[in-house]
């Protein structure tokens, strides 16, 4: 099959910062999604209902064609009434981030039980919990198991409330999600699903591959792979799309975060090709992530086709991840 046409793509998890790129980034994901879930990790972050609005209509000023859905950041001691103006002005989840586990994180959740009243509110209300699921305490490869038995109990917790775990990066993770109820479902990117430990430093050092959580073996990637080409409702992409200046990225301090906005549906292309399930693309990128969060398909369509191209070194002022690589297929929303 040289040719494909998908319904067009959700991005179930897009950074897309504040300032002078937010522009650029926003309109990159509109090259070839029709929806963007957006994460509330800026500076200050977004945890309140006019920070909601404000951050919304930027984002909708600089790419109208693709539509951004919000989320909150939770934060120890924000209170319901918080959750409740983040709710009203349209939220569809709420971000737990382990204080520490990432970029702009140092304000995240030290303790679950420091915000049983704002996920007691969210179960309520049937907001969904998207989790960044890495316990920054463990060694750097084993944060995302060591935090599965968080997430466990916050299911038993919470028998209610949605949870979404996000760009999972273990073997370990996706055998949990599916010993979980079908109220937990989970995103993957693309760049976790293409690139495994080895492609970021079994040669020379590829800062554009450095993400939170990292790149893992290739038997993880295989188990991911698996996972997003099963047809499965638990498993939808979500790019983790995270753009860094080249500067900062080829600092002495590179910060977190592949900017896979513009080579995601590339990668996906090839993947799910290598396995031989191109027909089940549309179900993972288009279908099974509009599901979960109870919305109908978009509108319009993808067209991927295999037709070579090099990714460039620079695009938006950001490192790509597979940069100066050539990759086989391209995507043109139609
Ligand atoms: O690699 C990452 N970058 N992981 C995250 O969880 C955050 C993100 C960012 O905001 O740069
Ligand atoms: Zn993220």
């Amino acid at each position: 099959m040289n040719e494909l046409r998908l319904g067009l793509p959700d991005d179930w998890h897009v950074h897309l910062r504040q300032g002078p790129g937010l522009a650029a980034y926003a309109a990159r994901t509109a090259t070839s999604c029709g929806r963007m879930l957006v994460m509330p990790n800026t500076l200050p972050p977004v945890a309140d209902g006019l920070a909601v609005d404000a951050y919304r209509a930027q984002i909708a000023a600089a790419a109208p064609s693709c539509q951004p859905l919000m989320t909150f950041k939770l934060l120890p001691g924000m209170g319901t009434a918080a959750v409740a103006g983040c709710l009203a002005a349209g939220c569809l989840a709420g971000k737990y981030y382990p204080a520490g586990a990432t970029t702009n994180a140092a304000d995240g959740v030290a303790d679950p039980t420091s915000i049983h009243q704002e996920l007691a509110y969210m179960e309520d209300n049937d907001i969904v919990l998207s989790i960044h699921g890495e316990n920054p305490a463990a060694p750097a490869l084993e944060r995302e198991t060591e935090f599965l038995p968080v997430v466990d109990r916050l299911i038993h917790a919470y028998p209610r409330l949605r949870i979404v775990l996000e760009h999972l990066s273990t073997a370990s993770a996706v055998a949990a999600v599916l010993a979980w109820p079908e109220r937990v479902a989970a995103t993957i990117t693309a760049h976790h699903l293409f690139f495994c430990i080895d492609d970021l430093l079994g040669g020379s050092l590829q800062p554009g591959l450095f993400c939170k959580p990292p790149l893992k073996s290739a038997a993880d990637r295989r188990a991911l792979v698996a996972a997003a080409v099963s047809g499965s409702p638990r498993f939808f992409f979500g790019s983790d799309s995270a753009p860094h200046p080249v500067s900062a990225k080829l600092s002495s301090a590179a910060p977190a975060g592949c900017y896979t906005a513009p080579v995601a549906l590339p990668l996906l292309a090839e993947v799910f090709a290598a396995a031989g399930a191109l027909s089940a693309l549309e179900h993972f990128t288009s279908r099974a992530g509009a599901n979960f969060y109870r919305l109908p398909p978009n509108r319009g369509e993808l067209l991927l086709t295999r037709q070579a191209w090099q990714v460039p070194s620079e695009i938006d002022g950001c490192l790509p991840p597979a940069a100066g690589r050539q990759l086989a297929w391209q995507a043109v929303r139609l």
